[in-house]
């Protein structure tokens, strides 16, 4: 019989944006399977109304359940503002999303002064899932949202040097500037392959914390607390499942990251 903790670890997103927390999880975690889910074919989640994105989650989630995980990462801020407390009673494995207390707390203490930026898709925004667990966590803290949806089809097919993805950045990130913003959350896991061009248009009084690096941490502390860390000292490639799309998945994924793809399929959920 295999252990659970020899059993992969699964990540989705609705395309490449979740491949940004697969590499912060390969990092810390290099001994890890891993499985990682693009449903492409429903890309974006961002703009669609909340009891979809609910349904689309519940459906991968269970997919992902019948390949025998361990954990399931949701890599993506959109899927993971639904109700987590709610699914998690369902399931036996942890589920971890982008969100939670125990990763927005690696990052709040590092932030310069008050005024906090969050760039995110719509439903992001809407949920105001950020707003809830800041709240929670410090009182003073401002939170200024900017719904930058526009921006995730533009990363996804690797427009990324159009006049329209320039026009759009510049655009998110003048008004939160004008908000008087000195830390910037990216609430987005597609906004991780563009955090230098970020970094470079809000100059240095502006502070930018990417979720990805802080969810890998978790998602080691998680796997270590539940005794599910892999004992096995072997490198294993990903395997990468896609729902649509598989040549843009391969090229922009590859251009984004540099990421092989070696082990990809193309399924039907
Ligand atoms: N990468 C996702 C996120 O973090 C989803 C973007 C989308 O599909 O709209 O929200």
């Amino acid at each position: 019989m295999i252990l659970k903790r020899h059993e992969p670890i699964a990540i989705f997103d609705s395309g490449i944006g979740g491949l940004s927390v697969l590499i912060e999880i390969k990092k810390i975690l290099p001994y890890e399977k891993i499985i990682y889910l693009a449903d492409k074919k429903k890309h974006p989640f961002g703009t669609r109304p909340k009891d979809e994105i609910e349904k689309i989650a519940y459906e991968i989630i269970n997919f992902l359940i019948s390949k025998n995980v361990k954990m399931i990462v949701i890599a993506c801020n959109t899927a993971s503002t639904i109700k987590l407390d709610d699914l998690r009673k369902e399931y036996e494995i942890p589920v971890i999303g982008m969100i939670e207390p125990e990763v927005v707390s690696q990052y709040i203490n590092k932030f310069r002064g008050n005024s906090v930026g969050l760039i995110g898709t719509t439903a992001t925004i809407n949920s105001q899932a950020y707003d809830d667990v800041i709240k929670k966590l410090n009182t003073d803290i401002k939170l200024y949202s900017k719904d930058c949806s526009k921006l995730v089809p533009l990363i996804e097919t690797g427009k990324i040097e159009s006049d329209s993805f320039k026009e759009e950045l510049n655009n998110c990130l003048s008004l939160l500037l004008s908000d008087g913003i000195t830390n910037l959350i990216i609430g987005c896991t597609h906004f991780s392959f563009i955090i230098e061009r970020i970094n470079d248009l809000l100059g240095n009084n502006v502070n930018v914390f990417n979720p990805s690096r802080f969810v890998a941490h978790y998602v080691k502390e998680k796997l270590s607390h539940e005794g599910l860390l892999n004992s096995f000292r072997e490198i294993y490639e990903p395997e990468y499942l896609i729902t649509s799309k598989r040549d843009e998945f391969i090229n922009t994924g590859h251009k984004m990251t540099s990421l092989a793809f070696k082990n990809l399929k193309l399924i039907t959920i």
